[in-house]
């Protein structure tokens, strides 16, 4: 069996020597070609995932075609922003009986869905498995012990995704609550991005990081349940697991976007800096509309975005959020 990945940057190269260790053939697509070149001929992917040696049983290419037609299983992993463009005109090479594994923890602002959404209006007749949780592929990709959960549909898929990701190193466990995976992995980024602030202030006490991401779960967990989550959900792997896997790490690129800020960066300046901002930018933003309509309270949220939009500075929000939240 064959396995796919749709994007090979940070995360999908990861996952694509993880499973190419695990003894598959992997073939992956990358949409920048010099990517491509340096990882078939030179077992390396430095843009990306700079110092991991990649298995010789991972090939990358820039035809989308051949990963769609030759792979059982596809895991995608490009931002959200940029599956709709790259996967609609290619979907009917796509054979019914393919599972996607959708990676991407983001919602696509100008369509107003999560990937997940967005993959299933795009392959309505394929089965989907979302795969979330604390998974820093810096992290994983080193041998570093990680668990994620797999939510689907029907149990059969994500046994078959499981066989493929397991090892001594690398675990996967089982949900029911596609929703709440996937709202937990998107939510967290926006939280992320605050944690990363108080650090580019040098806000680093233990005491005050505890309270901050007490209140962001709590915050994320309202929002998930109002969305259709179960709030169990929040309370393992894909929900606290993810949030504090994300808003501690250094490699966090949501969190480094709080960093910048702090440090007194505009947007246009990080989005340069950067690339592309993170998944949290744009989860930031739909999620105040959605909160909206849905009358859910979203004080944090707010806070950060009158921030990342300059209507006050990193310093003053921090100021207000002991004020308003922890008095
Ligand atoms: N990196 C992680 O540790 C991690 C962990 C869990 C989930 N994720 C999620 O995985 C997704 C990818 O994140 P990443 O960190 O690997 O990002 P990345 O910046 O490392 O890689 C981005 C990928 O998108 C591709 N890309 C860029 N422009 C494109 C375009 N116009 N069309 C198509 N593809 C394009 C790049 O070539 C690259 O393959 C995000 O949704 C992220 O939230 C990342």
């Amino acid at each position: 069996m064959k396995i796919g990945l749709i994007g090979l940057g940070n995360l999908g190269t990861a996952v694509a020597n993880l499973v190419a260790q695990n003894g598959y053939e992997v073939l992956g697509w990358e949409y920048q070609s010099a990517v491509v070149e340096e990882i078939n001929t030179q077992r390396v992917n430095s843009k990306f995932l700079d110092g991991v040696t990649l298995d010789d049983k991972l090939k990358a290419t820039t035809e989308i075609t051949a990963v769609l037609q030759e792979c059982a299983v596809i895991f995608v992993a490009i931002p959200s922003v940029f599956i709709k463009p790259t996967l609609e005109p290619v979907r009917h090479l796509v054979p019914p009986e393919t599972i996607i594994v959708n990676m991407a923890k983001g919602i696509d602002s100008k369509i107003g869905l999560t990937s997940f959404q967005t993959l299933a209006g795009i392959l309505p007749q394929q089965r989907l498995v979302m795969l979330s949780g604390p998974s820093i592929a810096n992290e994983f990709a080193r041998g570093l012990p990680t668990v994620v959960m797999l939510a689907g549909e029907d149990r059969r898929e994500l046994l078959v995704v499981s066989r493929i990701l397991d090892n001594d190193h690398f675990r996967t466990r089982f949900s029911d609550d596609a929703v709440g995976v996937e709202l937990g992995g998107i939510l967290k980024n926006i939280y992320a991005i605050g944690l990363g602030m108080f650090d580019g202030q040098n806000v680093v006490s233990v005491n005050f990081r505890a309270v901050y991401l007490t209140i962001a779960l709590e915050e994320m967990a309202r929002v998930g349940v109002a969305m259709g989550a179960k709030i169990e959900t929040f309370l393992y792997l894909a929900g606290i697991g993810d949030l504090l896997a994300t808003a501690l790490s250094e490699h966090s690129h949501n969190r480094h976007l709080g960093e910048r800020l702090a440090q007194g960066l505009s947007r246009e300046q990080i989005r340069e800096e950067m690339g592309v901002l993170p998944e949290g930018y744009n989860t930031l933003k739909s999620v105040l509309y959605v909160a909206e309509k849905l009358h859910v309270s979203v004080p944090l949220a707010k806070g950060l975005w009158d921030v990342i939009s300059g209507r006050i500075t990193a310093d003053k929000f921090i100021t207000l959020f002991i004020r308003d939240f922890v008095e």
